[in-house]
């Protein structure tokens, strides 16, 4: 376990050691423990996180804001479309202005080519722990809660389990790469085997299926890229089918959304699921397009995990933020 993380920001896992990433599962499983039982954990007791949001959110703002309560603190949220942001204030400023007031700041950006700029900026001026709350490459806490999730149904020794990370198909808008990225990276760091599965044109950054595949090396588990929607599901424990935009291939909303159409059956359904093994669990982040993206009977049925995910969300951020912001 590692006791000395003050300070440290949290923009990707990948830059976390598998020892941290263990002491944040370890911790969150405790308070995780300490709430059900009703056991005070204010260890964040007047500690302040701000929270800039340039985009919307439910789960993310909802579970920070409850999480920073719950150890004590309080979390301020802010939009930035309320701020002097279009009007000057530069992330520099921002990182130096908020870190002065606050114990800690959390960011979410998901502008393509700018989110995790921006964030990085801030962080660089920032005296205390940047907090990365989604950008246009990663999700962090999202993935850490969903690690949380899989070690509650299948125990810490994930070793051989497979997990298929699958586009699947939307017509709402174009949805960052940040879910699917930060997916393969945490995944692959425990002898998992795991798949990428996605058309031809919804490609994830070549650098990040090469730390992927790294990891996976490392792990002794596997990595595969695969472009069948009903092989990536084939015999996998653990499907997480949901969609992204084709942001390698086109910036243009209008022509993603044009390629999206030619794969309109990469939906996730009962007969989908009945491809997977029998105890197989269905996970998405949330929100999913229902009825495209996934059918009511599998995202309301027995195999889904999809609330434990939204709740471990809480726990998994009050773990970093009581081991970053003391
Ligand atoms: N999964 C997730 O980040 O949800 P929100 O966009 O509602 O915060």
């Amino acid at each position: 376990m590692q006791t000395d993380l003050r300070g440290r920001d949290m923009i990707t896992t990948q830059e976390w050691t598998d020892d941290e990433i263990w002491t944040v599962l370890d911790i969150a499983f405790e308070l995780k423990r300490k709430r059900a039982l009703g056991e005070p954990h204010a260890v964040l007791r007047d500690k302040v996180l701000t929270m800039l949001f340039f985009y919307s959110s439910t789960r993310t703002r909802a579970s920070f804001e409850a999480g920073m309560a719950q150890l004590g603190g309080h979390a301020m949220f802010i939009e930035s479309r309320t701020t002097q942001i279009a009007h000057g204030d530069t992330a520099k400023e921002i990182g130096e202005i908020l870190g002065r007031y606050s114990d800690g700041i959390a960011i979410r950006n998901v502008d393509w080519e700018q989110g995790n700029r921006y964030i990085r900026e801030v962080a660089e001026a920032s005296r205390v722990p940047v907090l990365n709350m989604q950008c246009d490459f990663y999700h962090p806490f999202q993935v850490l809660a969903d690690l949380l999730t899989i070690i509650e149904n299948f125990g810490r020794n994930l070793r051989g389990k497979t997990i298929n990370i699958s586009w699947a198909y939307t017509s709402s808008y174009q949805k960052p790469l940040s879910v699917p990225q930060s997916l393969v990276l945490l995944m692959t760091r425990f002898g998992m085997n795991v798949r990428l599965t996605r058309p031809p044109e919804y490609q994830l950054m070549p650098e990040i299926i090469e730390q992927a595949t790294e990891n996976a090396h490392k792990s002794r588990g596997s990595f595969e890229v695969l472009d069948d929607f009903d092989d990536g599901f084939t015999g996998a424990d653990i499907v997480y089918p949901k969609s992204w935009g084709a942001s390698l291939t086109t910036t243009d909303d209008a022509e993603s959304a044009a390629i999206g159409q030619k794969y309109a059956n990469w939906i996730c359904d009962e007969q989908r699921m009945g491809l997977a093994a029998k105890h197989a669990i269905y996970m998405h982040c949330l929100p999913a397009d229902r009825g495209i993206e996934v059918a009511d009977a599998v995202i309301d049925g027995s195999h889904s995990r999809v609330y434990d995910e939204a709740e471990n969300r809480m726990h998994a951020q009050k773990a970093v933020m009581a081991l970053t912001m003391r």
